[in-house]
């Protein structure tokens, strides 16, 4: 099976206005780091080396100028223009040329996944996927997210955006695998109260075929993001502790294309040997001597 990651990077980000007046949300540092390495990192570590980033106008570039084609870290990196938000759906539709019959791996580029365990279910989940797979965690309050309601065998029963009655704790959270048919069902989708294609409709027309596996993902995986300033503050608070604590970065792309072996140990030293120096580059310095 032949997987691209889709990387949605694009929005108005208005809920952390004035931050995202100048500048795109998913370039807002999440404590060390640009936001947008932690969702590319969750899909590398799932195996991915091929991704499509989707962004405005006026961010593409920025993000070309930023990612450039990937090469750095073992990838490939294509790059689609989203005229205006339109839902996450509509991610799936800008980005059709580009994902070329390819499954699709597609995650919201605020979401933020850290746990030791992700990297093998998703591995599993790919190599398994059959229809559509969504994930799901327990959340305090599920009326701000897609919820879906899980039969005792975990079938998916019905899924939600944003329920304005309970319905579970069940919240969906950004990060779905979805065969190539999925353009046809986006296709038809009409665009909601809040003007949107809802990636939620998309899957519970996998639902209705029955072709929608939910994987609850535990309590081991904590799943942030950083939409609003609360959200994004938090995130990097904790994204700070755990590294601190345990002297090891999350979502640090030249890290992980140097463990999956996409890039040898000399591209490695290239790529940190051009680094200003900083705190970052003293990490993956202190990697490479420490692997010697
Ligand atoms: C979107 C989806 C929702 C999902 C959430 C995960 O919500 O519509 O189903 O649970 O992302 O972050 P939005 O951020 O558009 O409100």
């Amino acid at each position: 099976m032949s997987w691209k990651g889709l990387v949605l990077a694009g929005g108005t980000g208005s809920r952390l206005f004035p931050l995202t007046h100048q500048f795109n949300k998913h370039l807002l540092p999440v404590y060390d780091k640009p936001m947008i390495y932690y969702p590319l990192t969750t899909l590398m570590l799932a195996g991915i080396t091929e991704f499509v980033i989707v962004s405005d106008p006026v961010s593409l570039p920025q993000f070309e100028r930023f990612l450039g084609d990937g090469s750095q870290w073992g990838l490939s990196i294509e790059y689609a223009e989203q005229l205006k938000p339109g839902g996450i759906a509509e991610g799936l539709l800008v980005a059709e040329e580009k994902l070329r019959g390819a499954h699709i791996a597609l995650i919201l580029g605020d979401n933020i996944f850290y746990g030791s365990g992700l990297p093998a279910v998703l591995r599993k989940s790919l190599s398994e996927s059959k229809g559509a797979t969504v994930f799901c965690v327990d959340v305090a309050d599920p009326s701000s997210f897609g919820v879906v309601e899980l039969a005792p065998d975990l079938r998916p029963v019905r899924i939600v955006e944003k329920p304005k009655q309970f319905i579970s704790r069940n919240a969906v959270v950004g990060l779905y695998l979805y065969p190539a048919d999925v353009m046809g069902i986006a296709a038809n989708l009409k665009p909601s109260a809040r003007g949107e294609l809802e990636i939620t409709d998309v899957n519970r027309a996998y639902l209705e075929q029955d072709r929608l596996t939910v994987r609850p993902l535990g309590r081991g995986v904590a799943w942030l993001d950083g939409g609003t300033t609360d959200n994004l503050f938090n995130a990097a608070q904790y994204v700070k502790l755990i590294e601190e604590r345990m002297g090891l970065k999350i979502g640090c792309p030249e890290e992980v294309a140097w463990r999956l072996g996409l890039i040898t140990r000399e591209q490695t030293e290239s790529l940190v040997g051009r680094m200003p120096n900083s705190s970052y580059r003293a990490y993956l310095d202190g990697l490479l001597a420490g692997a010697q």
